[in-house]
């Protein structure tokens, strides 16, 4: 097969969604039309369970987990689909925004009854600043569940979408009987547990006259309310076809994916430091956008997620590692499967391939057949928590620092230094990463350390146009408890309060406050 065509044969895509809301299932069943996976429970659902924050080894476990789910490929009628698994706990949310720089497109999986939720806000605002394409997949239709109209609604609202359905249930919860597939014009009709696909005018010989009724209400209402859907505007990320169904009982699925494949986007073209890097450039280009720690302590290498953005990554040939000016060559690079990791000779844009890796790489960098540049856009968002992190172990300060700068750089959290005493901060999305980072430590590095409480609000990246000028050289002085620097060296404020930040912001109108690392 040539080169265009395995480009254009890859699908590579996240599922995201509030915990909970049937990720793993949708991620399960759409193995097994792929035929990846035998039977249902094949994969492990790699969140880590609500009460885990104490017990280090369940923790430890499911990251091994996450490891085999990182990325799980399979082949559908001719096209190649990598799905790429995001950790739905909120503490690890730092790592699914990351994994969302290596996506195409995503589905959002939402349950019916809960319509949106936290997570799944916060995911779809980090999608649509990208302008990932997005599907909306909303699940659970075989329960008592909002109104389907209501939760369109909900989604234009509260995810500030623009809907466009391409199914629409006939019933819910007790009284569900089938979806009408708007993009293929068919319903399928649920008859005990056979599915019917009928024509959509057979409708009213198999249902009752009530739910008919409605039926035709509501291919009215559908009509009249939503745009007509066009596949370019959907890959624009100007709308956003939805999907209903029932995951766990197999039901909209197949619907879901036959659709996908025909409308989602093939590996797209990236932005670089100088110049947008198209797929079917005959020159490999890829980045790291996920580091893995080695489960076994005896073996201290890791594993660094590539995704392929040009050209072929091809097994034992010499590549440039940007920020390092250093060629490197991989002996055995991994592909990923359903069940398994094999090691392949040549990869091609969309794929994952991962590296073993033993201290090279960091979260971002670039690896190139030779060209100069850099895939940035791996942001770091303010964390939501702070502790100054101490040397329990006077003996084992290399140990620390060490495994601080590769815990850091495999992402686990972000790094501070205070500009006025070089205290060291360690900034958290979620609690249990500080419980995660003590326990690694010790077993990993034989480090042992310490947190102590930190009142910090949140971080703001500081930009400011004149920094010479009296204002940014007052703010420096005046501020100067508040300032740290991150791991890039860049200046941080880390505001003690909302008001404090606030006050700020209006008091030195010259200096732009960030949210993100990246502005
Ligand atoms: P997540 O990865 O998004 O966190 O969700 P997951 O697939 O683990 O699903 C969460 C729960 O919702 C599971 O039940 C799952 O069986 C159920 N579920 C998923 N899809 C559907 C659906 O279409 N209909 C119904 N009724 N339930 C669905 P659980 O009891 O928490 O776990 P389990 O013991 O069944 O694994």
């Amino acid at each position: 097969m040539n080169f265009n065509k395995e480009i254009n044969r890859r699908r590579t895509f996240g599922i995201i969604s509030h915990p909970d809301a049937g990720k793993t299932t949708l991620t399960e069943k759409l193995l097994l039309y792929g035929g990846a996976i035998q039977e249902a429970g094949a994969v492990k659902s790699n969140k880590i369970k609500k009460g885990a924050t104490s017990d280090f080894m369940e923790i430890e476990r499911q990251r091994g987990i996450s490891v085999a789910t990182s990325v799980l490929a399979f082949e559908y009628e001719g096209i190649k689909i990598n799905i790429l698994d995001t950790p739905g706990h909120k503490d690890f949310a730092e790592d699914t925004y990351r994994t969302l720089t290596a996506v195409d497109s995503v589905i959002v999986v939402i349950d019916v009854a809960k319509g949106v939720e936290e997570q799944t806000e916060k995911l779809v605002e980090v999608c649509k600043m990208r302008r990932i394409p997005i599907i909306v997949f909303i699940n659970k239709l075989d329960r008592e569940g909002k109104d389907a109209f209501d939760l369109l609604d909900e989604i234009e609202l509260k995810l500030k979408l623009k809907v466009c359905p391409l199914s629409f249930p006939i019933g819910m919860g007790y009284d569900f009987s089938g979806i009408y597939n708007i993009f293929d014009d068919k319903v399928s009709l649920l008859k005990g547990n056979e599915i019917k696909v009928i024509d959509k005018n057979e409708v009213k010989n198999n249902i009752s006259e009530d739910l008919n009724n409605q039926f035709i209400d509501n291919l009215e209402l559908l009509e009249m309310v939503y745009p007509k859907f066009d596949k370019n505007e959907y890959l624009e990320s100007n709308i956003q076809p939805v999907f209903f169904g029932s995951a766990l009982n197999n039901f909209g699925v197949e619907d879901l994916l036959r659709c996908f494949i025909n409308i989602a986007p093939t590996p797209q073209p990236k932005e670089s430091s100088i110049r947008i890097v198209k797929p079917d450039e005959d020159k490999f280009t890829g980045f790291v956008f996920k580091i893995h720690a080695n489960m076994d302590p005896k073996h201290r290498d890791r594993l660094a997620f590539i995704k392929v953005v040009s050209g072929e990554f091809k097994r034992n040939t010499p590549y440039l590692h940007v920020r390092l000016s250093k060629k490197l060559k991989f002996s055995s690079p991994n592909a990923f499967f359903a069940d398994k990791k094999e090691i392949v000779d040549i990869s091609y844009p969309g794929d994952i391939v991962g590296l073993h890796d033993t201290g090279n790489f960091k979260i971002g960098d670039t690896l190139t057949s030779g060209e100069n540049l850099i895939y940035e856009g791996i942001p770091s968002f303010s964390p939501e928590h702070f502790r100054y992190i101490n040397n329990a172990d006077p003996m084992k300060s290399k140990q620390l620092s060490k495994g601080i700068n590769q815990l850091m750089d495999e992402g686990v959290a972000q790094l501070f230094t205070l500009d006025l005493n070089g205290r060291k901060v360690i900034g958290t999305v979620g609690a249990l990463q500080y419980e995660v980072i003590q326990y690694r430590l010790e077993h990993e590095y034989g480090a042992k350390c310490s947190y102590e409480n930190l009142n910090v609000f949140k971080a703001c990246w500081v930009e400011c146009d004149y920094k010479k000028g009296d204002e940014f050289v007052e703010f420096k002085r005046i501020k100067q408890r508040y300032l740290a620097k991150d791991k890039n060296d860049n200046l941080v404020f880390l505001a003690d309060s909302v008001f404090s930040l606030n006050m700020t912001i209006e008091k030195y109108p010259s200096i732009k406050f960030h949210n993100t690392s990246e502005f």
